[in-house]
């Protein structure tokens, strides 16, 4: 009973993605029709260094069971020097999520260029099928709201 409820599993991914790059980049996926899964809920962000490290704690807390934070490449950022504080500022997050009882392989960062659709995608479905092996994230779970 517990095999196949973990087979049916479809994990909640939300995917930050800045305007920039990597939801262009998602746009490319979409418009080369080169398909990623449906549990991937984007959220555009006009750049990667907009996103606090509580937003992404949030999304656990509201029912996510992986986040993925995308951006420039390092170098590339439309602001310049943003996702250089999004690399510092994830860091420490990931430093601290074993402390918190996350999971290292629920939180990713990946960097996806506008021309990057079949990165984007790729990164995507293994994403999804990472989280959907480690199953549903509980930890949090006593901060998601109750109707
Ligand atoms: Fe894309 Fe800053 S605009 S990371």
């Amino acid at each position: 009973m517990q095999i196949n409820e973990q087979n049916d599993f479809r994990p909640t991914v939300v995917a930050f993605c800045c305007n920039w790059c990597s939801y262009a980049g998602a746009d490319l996926a979409g418009n080369n029709r080169l398909s990623y899964p449906a549990d991937v809920k984007i959220i555009r962000v006009p750049c990667s260094c907009r996103v606090n490290p509580m937003f992404l704690l949030r999304a656990f807390g509201r029912g996510a069971d992986g986040v993925i934070l995308c951006g420039c490449h390092p170098g590339d950022c439309h602001y310049t020097t943003g996702n250089y504080f999004t690399r510092r500022r994830m860091t420490a997050l990931f430093s601290m999520l074993s402390y918190l009882g996350i999971e290292r392989q629920r939180m990713r960062v990946e960097w996806v260029s506008a021309a990057e659709g079949a990165k984007f995608a790729a990164v995507m479905k293994a994403f999804c099928e990472t989280v959907r092996e480690l199953g549903p994230s509980r930890r949090l779970e006593d901060l998601r709201c109750r109707k």
